[in-house]
């Protein structure tokens, strides 16, 4: 997909509009604390877990995105949002803060191939589809974070709520509430991860595997039957992760035959059959505090992206920490935003020039808004994150 002379709309900010320091310059992590501490609390920066040391090393706060969705709502008074994470993370916050705030994405090319999975029309066809079906009253669609603002406004629009690996056990409690619960008949469309719906699910609120179809936006009715429809509770958008997609039941079994006593560790995002094998399962916050709890010398294999997972080895040398899977990568789009763009990004500040600014039209961030809203009005934290 990436390239020159491509289709630039699917390549948002490959064309770098600037002077992109070169990577090779000894002189860049002078330069990126120059222009912090000229910008003073002028700017606050962001940094998303899986984002590079190189830029993590800059980040005023750290988080997953749940934590990072409230810090960015929590600094009314910083004019400069710098959001060290992906496409999705900007948007979020560019509707959580105030119209005088600005949020910026140092690569615009920093997208998700998740959140990509699902196209706002594809949505819309989706809901008229459950609708003809005769069964969209009782489906409260659920959207996770990673999505865009269009699908969260649809969500917003249609009485569901935003969530995150953290808090997916909160909101799906919440949409199943008004028919009934876990044993009632409500349903819910879980966009657009499929796993996370699912783990959540069966999971954490013991619901049965049966009850979960999955919906194709490539096929009529999501190559479903109305029958199946009627009998779902779960109806799963044909979405995953494409790095936490790739973790493997034979990594766990090869984690356990070699390292004794390893404890497995991995997020949610990962296929169901990882989660079933793995002894903790948990948002990025959730795994690095529970690692931080663990006693010195315990062993785990960690199922996550692999920046965090080398930052845990980092953080903790007394625990003996391992990359689950050999075959898994960094995640392509996180990485894109290296120390080059975000001194581009901080020094165009300092020269009074805004680049790369995330603006979410207004009528989407305001019914985005209200699924935000509606997220961060769930009750307190009662997940296993
Ligand atoms: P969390 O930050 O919610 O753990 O999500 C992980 C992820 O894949 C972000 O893109
Ligand atoms: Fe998207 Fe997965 Fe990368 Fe997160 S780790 S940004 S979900 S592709």
């Amino acid at each position: 997909m990436l390239g020159r002379g491509r289709d630039l709309h699917s390549e948002r900010g490959v064309e770098c509009p600037g002077d992109l320091p070169a990577p090779s310059d000894p002189g860049l992590v002078e330069r990126a604390r120059a222009a912090k501490a000229a910008l003073g609390d002028k700017v606050f920066v962001l940094g998303h877990h899986y984002q590079r040391d190189e830029v993590i090393e800059f980040a005023d706060v750290t988080g997953d995105s749940f934590k990072l969705a409230k810090e960015a709502a929590a600094r009314p008074d910083a004019p400069w949002i710098v959001f060290c994470g992906v496409h999705f993370m900007a948007e979020s916050a560019d509707i959580l803060t105030s119209e005088d705030q600005t949020v910026i994405l140092p690569d615009l090319a920093a997208g998700c191939s998740m959140a990509d999975m699902a196209a706002i029309a594809q949505v819309e066809d989706c809901w008229d589809e459950l609708v003809e079906a005769g069964v969209a009253d009782a489906v409260v669609p659920v959207t996770y974070m990673n999505s865009s603002a269009a699908i969260k406004a649809f969500t917003g629009r249609h009485g569901g709520t935003v969530c995150t690996s953290s808090n997916a056990r909160t909101a799906l409690t919440w949409a199943l509430s008004e028919r009934g619960g876990l044993e009632g008949d409500g349903k819910v469309l879980f966009l657009p991860d499929q796993h996370l719906g699912r783990n959540t699910w069966a999971r954490d609120l013991g619901g049965s595997l049966d009850d979960c179809v999955v919906w194709d936006p490539h096929r009529p009715l999501g190559g479903l039957t109305v029958e199946e429809l009627r009998a779902a509770r779960m109806i799963l958008w044909r979405g995953h992760c494409s790095v936490h997609g790739r973790f493997t039941t034979e990594a766990v079994a090869a984690a356990r035959a070699t390292i004794p006593g390893v404890r497995v560790i991995v997020h949610p995002e990962c296929r169901h059959e990882v989660v079933e094998l793995a002894d903790e399962v948990g948002s990025t916050e959730r795994i690095i505090q529970t690692i931080a709890a663990a006693p010195d010398g315990t062993a785990w294999a960690v199922g996550t992206e692999l920046n965090l997972v080398q930052r845990l080895g980092q953080m903790f040398p007394a625990q003996r920490i391992t990359f689950l899977e050999k075959n898994v990568c960094y995640c392509s789009t996180m990485n894109r935003i290296d120390l080059p763009h975000l001194v581009w990004a901080l020094e165009s500040l300092v020269d009074g020039r805004v680049v790369n600014p995330i603006r979410v039209e207004p009528q989407v961030a305001a019914d985005a808004r209200v699924a935000l809203d509606q997220m961060l009005a769930l009750p307190g934290e009662t997940s296993k994150d």
